[in-house]
């Protein structure tokens, strides 16, 4: 009995892993055709453009610090003057594909 939950777990936790990492991958792609204009490939936003507007780098503690749902939050009602608002423009699961990107470049120093 006890076992089978263990293991009911396991698949869950294993799916769920599968599943973020799906989402990474294809904030990945979108991130390049839609943000990495301004963000850099990379996101490290290191480009004339990226220094120019001080765009922060997203490997940087000060971004990851940030909850999901306030990464979320910016793209969705932009930040500044130049950071677009992509409400409306993007659907609901591709802001959080792009969230999950984000924690990917979170995780490469
Ligand atoms: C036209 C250029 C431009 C594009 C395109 C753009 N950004 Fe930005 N982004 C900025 C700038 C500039 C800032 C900094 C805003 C500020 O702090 O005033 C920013 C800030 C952010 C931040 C907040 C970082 C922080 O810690 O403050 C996030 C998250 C973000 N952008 C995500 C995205 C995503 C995801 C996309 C694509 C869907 C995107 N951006 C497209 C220019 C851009």
């Amino acid at each position: 009995m006890r076992t089978k939950m263990m293991l009911g777990l396991l698949v869950m936790v294993t799916f769920a892993g599968i599943a973020s990492a799906q989402d990474a991958a294809a904030g990945k792609a979108l991130f390049a055709s839609t943000c990495a204009v301004c963000h850099g490939a990379d996101a490290s936003a290191n480009t004339t453009m990226g220094k120019t507007l001080k765009i922060p780098n997203f490997h940087t503690p000060e971004v990851q610090k940030q909850s999901d749902a306030e990464l979320t939050a910016i793209i969705t009602k932009g930040k500044g003057k130049v950071m677009p608002a992509f409400e409306g423009k993007l659907t609901r699961e591709q802001m959080s594909q792009l969230v999950a990107y984000i924690r990917e470049v979170g995780k490469q120093q």
